[in-house]
């Protein structure tokens, strides 16, 4: 028999936080504290939208938004119900004991930084018709506004330019990402656990060497992005690569040896797309506690969600325990900036800030100001919310182009992020083949283990094709879509 129960919320209609994120919050707490079981039904929006005085759409949204992460499933027109998912036990994750202290600072982290020659992305003898993953619009960048910003500081704060600032980055910046992680990405972190970086590579690079003497091996979704491949690549710790599928990262593959450092992109996978279920998210949570482990997960470009409501990061489930969060401007505003971030669990908040002055002792002030500026003037959710539409626009050409001409083209990962992936059909040739032909015809597209994609199997099945659609417009979508096609027959 259905169960339906009274929910017991309280709204703050004078906190910044939109009434719909806390009728989510709160319902999501209630769920993952157990009160709310599975099978249980939530009280008809109409109903609950009355008793907490609010309209229903607000309601509404907060429920889409329970649906999209896995915490209710409708049942036809019955309503909402709490999913079979998560299972008690995955639930205690978060109720651990572990003080969210600062941690002591360690003094043994002298070995030689990683580095690498050559960006995965960069330049180069590129194709004229490039979806090379993940690249901006080259028009993209919100130019007009950054030079009055600039000049703005340019003539008020030069005493800056001589000064040294915070190694983990300038105040004004770090509380601007902590603001937008929690809001847009439900990371509740503060601006003394974030650290600046130049670019999301450098912040993989500063986990990687805050943890590498925690670390006894190394995990990493598999195939995986190229750059967080070299940093594991250049040492001597064993290296487990973890297939992914639909649902992101295989979990249950994942090593039960204590210890491990894991990379992941669960909000959308690179380079396959996926998205990682819930249930797979907190079964990782779970496994880092069980074996005693680290997660880093690189969230590069969440920023980017065209169906539906943002997802709750790995970070934000995890409570700040376990998950080092790396974020990136990269795609957001732009790669030239070279501004990225990790967030970091109190405990390693004093280590961390002592490694990046060792490695650079902070970053340029004037980027970091402007870029400050630039989120707390309202600049940077106007350029989202006006670049997701142009990119949207551009995935959706993208989509129907390739429908149109390959009869049911099986497109996956295009929810969000900047690039999707074509499963080709049987038949069809091997996906690196495609990619040769093309390249000959100044037409870029990828193959799973190429462009900034690694692959630690070589004889993995070759059958899709990764594009990144952000950085061509519709008319040369169309013509590279229809120059493939020619390429196949
Ligand atoms: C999956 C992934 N992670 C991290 C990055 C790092 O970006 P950057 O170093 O340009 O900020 C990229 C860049 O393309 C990426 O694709």
């Amino acid at each position: 028999m259905e169960r339906r129960v009274e929910l017991t919320l309280t709204l703050d209609p004078k906190s910044s936080k939109p009434l719909q994120a806390q009728v989510f919050d709160q319902i999501r707490e209630i769920i993952l504290d157990g009160q709310l079981k599975a099978g249980m039904a939530l009280p008809p929006s109409r109903l609950l939208a009355e008793r907490l005085r609010v309209s229903r759409n607000t309601v509404i949204i907060a429920y889409e938004r329970l649906a999209a992460e896995g915490y209710v499933k409708a049942r036809g027109t019955a309503g909402l119900f709490v999913g079979p998912i998560p299972p008690d036990s995955l639930l205690l994750i978060q109720r651990g004991s572990q003080p969210l202290t600062n941690g002591p600072v360690s003094e043994e982290l002298g070995e030689p930084l990683l580095c690498f020659a050559g960006s995965p992305g960069g330049g180069g003898d590129r194709p004229e018709l490039d979806f090379w993953v993940g690249r901006s619009d080259p028009g993209a960048f919100p130019i007009r506004i950054w030079r009055r910003i600039v000049s703005r500081l340019l003539s008020q704060e030069t005493a800056y330019l001589t000064d040294y600032c915070d190694p983990a980055g300038l105040p004004e910046l770090r509380t601007a990402i902590s603001t937008h992680l929690r809001r847009a990405r439900a990371v509740a972190v503060t601006e003394d656990q974030v650290i600046v970086t130049t670019g999301g590579q450098d912040a993989l690079n500063l986990v990687f060497n805050l943890l590498k003497s925690h670390t006894r091996q190394l995990c990493i979704e598999n195939p995986c992005y190229l750059g967080a491949s070299l940093i594991f690549r250049s040492t001597e710790l064993t290296i487990h690569p973890v297939p992914v599928d639909g649902e992101g990262l295989r979990t249950d593959l994942l090593p039960k040896d204590r210890g491990s450092l894991l990379y992941v992109t669960p909000s959308h996978q690179f380079p396959t797309g996926a998205t990682m279920s819930l249930s797979r998210r907190l079964a990782l949570l779970r496994w880092a506690e069980e074996t005693d482990s680290y997660i880093v997960e690189d969230d590069y470009d969440s920023d980017f969600r065209y169906d539906g409501p943002p997802l709750t990061a790995l970070a934000g489930l995890d409570g700040g325990r376990r998950v080092f969060y790396v974020g990136t401007f990269s795609k957001s505003v732009g790669a030239g900036l070279r501004i990225g971030f990790a967030t970091v669990p109190r405990m390693f908040w004093g280590e961390a800030r002592m490694l990046k002055a060792r490695m650079s002792n902070g970053q340029a002030w004037l980027e970091q100001a402007a870029l400050a500026a630039f989120i707390d003037e309202g600049h940077f959710d106007r350029h989202l919310r006006r670049l997701r539409q142009v990119y949207k626009a551009r995935r959706d050409c993208l989509v129907t182009a390739l429908r149109r001409t390959f009869a049911g083209a099986v497109v996956i990962g295009g929810d969000s992020g900047l690039h999707l992936v074509w499963r080709l059909p049987p038949g069809f040739p091997p996906a690196r083949q495609i990619q040769v032909m093309a390249r000959e015809r100044g037409i870029g597209v990828y193959a799973l283990s190429s462009g900034a994609a690694y692959d630690f199997h070589s004889n993995a099945v070759d059958n899709m094709l990764v594009f990144g659609y952000s950085s061509l417009n519709e008319i040369q979508i169309k013509k590279a879509i229809a120059e493939i096609q020619e390429i196949i027959q």
